[in-house]
C-alpha cells in the first residue's frame, strides 16, 4: 500500500528556525503523520518512532523492504531510556564526544519501540542528530522520531529538499526545507550490542575518531546481496544501494591509470552514441574538455567533506540529464574516504574495474 496524500514544502532557516513552522510540523508528526526534514547528514523521513502505524508509513512512502530497520532520533540523552535498555557505559564516553552528530549507536530495544522500527529485531539504531531544524523539531515534538533517509529506497539520499520532492512527493505530509544538508554523506552505524564494538556503515563519524574512544572498534565486512541474512545483519549494507538509475562504472587503481581508463572508455561510449556523465574531481577536469558527455565536479580531491557533500547530488543531476552510464574514480579511502568509498563501491552494485 502507497501512502498517498498532499505534500505541503515549507522554507525555514536554518540558522534561525521559525517556531510556528515547527510547531505545525511537531503536529503533523503527533498525529501520525510523516515530516521530511533536514539533518547535518542528509534529508530523514520522519515520523512518530512510538507509533508502529506512523512508522509503518515509511516503509510504504519509501517502497523500503519491512527487513531493513530504521534510525530513532532523539533530542536529548534522557530519551535514552524510553528508546534503548541496558545501554552499556561506553556509549556516555562516545555521546561526550560524538553526540549531538553524525553516529548511530546500536543498543537493545525498549519495549516502548514498536517492533517495525526495528524490522522485529530486539535492537534499535539512536542517533542524536546536531542540525538545527533536526534539533528543534525533536524539542518542539516531544518525541523520539523515527527516520530513514527521505528518498526512494536504493536511490541516492536525498541533500536537498528537490531531492526529496524527487522521490516523495505525494507520500509525506510535510517538507522542511531547510537548504542543504552540511555532509552530504550519511552517520556511521556502530553496533553496541555485540561483544567487540562494530561499525556497520561507515559515514560521517570516521573510524580514526572512532578509534580514539573505542580503540577494540572493527568494521564489518561487506556483504553481498546474495548472502544477506536480513536477520541480524543491517540490509542498509546490502551491496546495491544508493544507486543511480544510469549504470555507474567505478575505475580503480593510480589516478593516473584510473583517469585515462575513464576517458577512453568514455570516448569509445560517446562514439556509439551513448549519453554519457562523468563524476570527477577538480584536477581531473581538464582530460574531458571537448567530449560530448555530461559532467559533474564533486571538488578538488585534497577535500574529501567537500567531495561527500556533492556525490549524492553529482549522482542525481546525472540521473537528471539521463544518462545512460556514469564513470566515476576511487579515491583516498581516509577519514571521510572510508564513506565516500563505500557509497561509490555500492552504487556500482559492489564492482570495481581495475586500471
Ligand atoms: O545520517 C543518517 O543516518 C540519516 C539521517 C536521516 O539520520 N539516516 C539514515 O537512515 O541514513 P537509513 O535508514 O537510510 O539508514 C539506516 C541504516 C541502515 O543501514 C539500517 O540497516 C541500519 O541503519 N540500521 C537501522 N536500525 C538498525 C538495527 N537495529 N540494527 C542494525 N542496523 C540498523
Ligand atoms: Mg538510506
Amino acid at each position: 500500500m502507497i501512502y498517498t496524500t498532499q505534500t505541503r514544502r515549507l522554507f525555514i532557516d536554518p540558522a534561525q528556525p521559525d517556531a510556528s513552522i515547527l510547531a505545525r510540523a511537531a503536529a503533523v508528526l503527533q498525529q501520525g503523520g510523516l515530516v521530511a526534514f533536514p539533518t547535518e547528514t542528509v534529508y530523514g523521513l520522519g515520523a512518530n518512532a512510538l507509533d508502529g502505524v506512523a512508522v509503518n508509513r515509511i516503509f510504504a512512502a519509501k517502497e523500503r523492504p519491512a527487513n531493513d530497520p530504521v534510525i530513532v532520533h532523539i533530542y536529548d540523552d534522557r530519551q535514552l531510556p524510553l528508546v534503548a535498555n541496558d545501554v552499556p557505559s561506553v556509549v556516555w564516553r562516545l555521546r561526550d564526544v560524538f553526540w549531538p552528530g553524525a553516529l548511530t549507536l546500536v543498543l537493545r530495544r525498549s519495549s516502548f519501540i514498536p517492533p517495525n522500527v526495528s524490522s522485529g529485531l530486539r535492537t534499535v539504531a539512536v542517533r542524536m542528530p546536531a542540525g538545527t531544524i533536526a534539533r528543534e523539531l525533536l524539542r518542539a515534538a516531544e518525541l523520539p522520531i523515527a527516520a530513514p533517509s527521505a528518498n526512494t529506497f536504493s536511490r541516492p539520499s536525498a541533500t536537498t529538499a528537490d531531492h526529496v520532492m524527487e522521490d516523495l512527493d505525494g507520500h509525506v505530509d510535510m517538507v522542511l526545507d531547510g537548504g542543504a544538508t552540511m555532509m552530504g554523506l550519511e552517520s556511521t552505524v556502530l553496533d553496541l550490542t555485540g561483544d567487540i564494538p562494530t561499525v556497520l556503515r561507515p559515514g560521517g563519524v570516521t573510524l580514526e575518531a572512532l578509534r580514539e574512544v573505542l580503540p577494540t572498534v572493527q568494521v564489518r565486512e561487506r556483504m553481498n546481496a546474495a548472502d544477506a541474512p536480513a536477520t541480524e545483519a543491517s540490509p542498509g549494507l546490502l551491496v546495491k544501494h544508493y544507486s543511480p538509475r544510469a549504470q555507474f562504472l567505478l575505475y580503480d587503481g593510480t589516478p593516473e591509470a584510473a583517469r585515462a581508463a575513464m576517458v577512453d572508455e568514455a570516448k569509445r561510449l560517446v562514439a556509439q552514441g551513448k549519453r554519457i556523465g562523468v563524476l570527477i574531481v577538480n584536477e581531473d577536469r581538464p582530460l574531458f574538455d571537448g567530449l560530448a558527455l555530461f559532467i559533474e565536479m564533486l571538488g578538488s580531491s585534497d577535500d574529501l567533506p567537500q567531495v561527500g557533500t556533492r556525490l549524492f547530488a553529482g549522482l542525481r543531476a546525472l540521473d537528471a540529464h539521463r544518462v545512460e552510464v556514469i564513470l566515476a574514480r576511487t579515491l583516498s579511502a581516509e577519514g571521510i574516504g572510508a564513506a565516500i568509498a563505500d557509497r561509490m563501491l555500492r552504487a556500482a552494485e559492489g564492482k570495481r574495474i581495475a586500471t
